[in-house]
């Protein structure tokens, strides 16, 4: 199996993605960190071991890292995630067994434990993994990649141009992106297009394992929501979100990427937190006059979206064939 740390501001859409890495046989969760995004940093610990413990995780060793961006001023999406960033929903929480270790210091074990290359999934504003690899510059040789959600060659959603995750921390952005690991952001361009349908739901729904039910909830709610509604393909009803990240991790034939230099925008103009993704086929004078073209990374352009959001489904609901 692959060797997986996931970092999350859990977060209805991070639910969905940590209750697919528990249930997923070719992925091996060696722990799962947590940073301030959707939901304050209590919040987001609280839900993501809620979450670890309903889907069969509750091994998954899970830490508290930064409570805020390193620059920019806490912020929360509870309009897209609910009061509690979990739909409201009010699970039962365990014990809490590894309070005293950083979520930082949890990673750098966890990778230089590791008996293959990690890769480090994140899923919210990259403020832990900024941290890390400032902290611990080691462990960039012993990542095998990088995959973050956040960011976008087109449109944004936090603002015009900005995705919320590159938005929230975009000097930790800038940082991850410098580490020398290699990276693939997973941004908007794919990111609402993985999407389930109403019976994909209802079967969910019927499931007797209770993290097919729980995904079920979640997807009902963001059904509930005008602004999800928008933004997703027809005939579907809520979108994967951050778990479309999971399925490119064990099927990345679903998805099209391209290399390009990616720069993250973190003056205090209205461009703050957008990642410029550089698809000329050519330098220009600027780079001619000496300027940097940004960091090599794979860009997701384009999605199998049915595949993925079937292949969720199936892992969840207790289908998949491993
Ligand atoms: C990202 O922001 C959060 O609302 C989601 O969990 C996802 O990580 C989408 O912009
Ligand atoms: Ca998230």
């Amino acid at each position: 199996p692959k060797q997986v740390l996931i970092d999350v501001d859990t977060g209805v859409d991070d639910a969905l993605a940590l209750a697919f890495a528990v249930l997923h046989p070719d992925i091996n969760l060696r722990a799962v960190t947590c940073v301030a995004g959707n939901a304050s940093l209590e919040d987001v610990y609280r839900n993501t071991r809620a979450v670890l413990a309903l889907a069969g995780g509750s091994d998954v060793p899970v830490a508290r890292g930064a409570s805020r961006p390193l620059i920019s001023p806490p912020r929360n999406a509870a309009h897209v995630h609910g009061h509690n960033g979990l739909a409201g929903l009010e699970l039962e929480v365990p014990d809490d067994g590894n309070a005293d270790i950083h979520a930082v210091d949890l990673m750098c074990q966890q990778i230089l434990a590791s008996p293959t290359p990690v890769t480090l999934i994140a899923l919210a504003p990259l403020t832990n993994v900024a941290l890390l690899v400032r902290m611990y510059p080691e462990v960039a040789a012993k990542l095998e990649r990088i995959v973050f959600m956040g960011g976008s060659a087109s449109v944004g959603n936090a603002t015009p141009v900005a995705e919320f995750n590159t938005w929230a921390d975009p000097e930790a952005a800038a940082i991850v992106l410098d580490a020398g690991v290699p990276t693939t952001m997973y941004g908007l361009d794919v990111f609402y297009s993985v999407a389930v349908d109403d019976a994909q739901v209802g079967r969910l729904e019927a499931s007797s394992r209770p993290a097919a039910r729980l995904c079920a909830s979640l997807f009902r709610y963001l059904a509930r929501k005008d602004s999800e509604q928008k933004r997703i393909p027809e005939n579907r009803i809520a979108a994967l979100g951050d778990a479309g990240v999971l399925c490119a991790i064990v099927d990345p034939a679903g998805l099209t990427v391209q290399r390009f230099p990616v720069s993250v925008c973190i003056d205090g103009s209205r461009s703050r937190g957008q990642t410029l993704v550089d698809r000329r086929n050519h330098r220009g004078e600027s780079e001619l006059n000496g300027a940097s073209l940004g960091r090599p990374v794979d860009v997701a352009l384009d999605v199998d979206g049915d595949r993925y959001a079937s292949l969720f489904c199936d892992v969840i609901g207790g289908e998949a064939r491993g």
